[in-house]
């Protein structure tokens, strides 16, 4: 079992974007942070918050060791971005220093509003991330064989251009597809398409 800590880790989950998905919870232990570290993106939400801020980016592996010893003596806050139990650095902490010593705070995830936003129900979909993983396109593709409903996280590498020419490749063409970018945000679309008419995205 991992050491206790002096301090619990306490992981935010800040929704999609927008603030006004932050839940009053985690509105609040933000508040009383000592240090905070997040994106660039999701630290921007708080400039009146009074900690130490910490900027996540390719750094999160050294990161988690200065987050460990941070915690020792201080109130530490780690943000991620939609709800932590969904695709997020939350597991790589709790898996360094054991549950017994984070609190986790939920959020609203991206693909909660995604499926809101389509009029859809999510209890009935499967779930694949591509962000940041290479080599994933044919898990999606197994995936998309085998279930009605399949919720992708993209990021600029492995990009709707690149699954709707591998599903077309795969004569998937009769399915439909739900491309929901930059929810709850100024530049927020959501645009559906059958996959055979994708062929502009090659
Ligand atoms: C590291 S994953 C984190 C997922 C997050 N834990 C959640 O519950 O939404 C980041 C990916 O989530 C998706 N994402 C996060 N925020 C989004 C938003 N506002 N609109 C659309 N997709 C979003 C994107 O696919 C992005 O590459």
């Amino acid at each position: 079992m991992a050491k206790k800590l002096i301090n619990k880790i306490t992981i935010v989950g800040c929704g999609p974007g927008s603030k006004k998905y932050i839940t009053g919870h985690a509105v609040q232990h933000i508040k009383n942070a000592d240090a905070l570290i997040g994106s660039r993106r999701l630290l921007a939400l708080f400039p009146d918050v009074e900690a130490d801020k910490y900027t996540l980016n390719k750094n999160y592996k050294p990161l988690i060791t200065r987050i460990v010893s941070l915690s020792k003596h201080r109130k530490v806050v780690v943000l991620v971005s939609g709800d932590p139990g969904f695709f997020s650095y939350a597991k790589l902490i709790i898996d360094k220093v054991g549950i017994e010593n984070c609190e986790v705070v939920p959020g609203i995830s991206s693909v909660q509003l995604a499926f809101a936003a389509i009029g859809k129900t999510w209890s009935d979909a499967c779930f694949v991330s591509l962000h940041g993983q290479k080599d994933r396109l044919s898990t999606l593709i197994k995936k998309v064989k085998e279930h009605k409903k399949v919720a992708v996280l993209t990021d600029n590498s492995n990009n709707v251009k690149l699954i709707a020419k591998r599903l077309l490749d795969e004569g998937l063409k009769d399915r439909k597809i739900y491309i929901c970018e930059d929810l709850s945000l100024n530049k927020e679309r959501i645009r559906k398409f059958d996959v055979s008419s994708m062929q502009k995205f090659r």
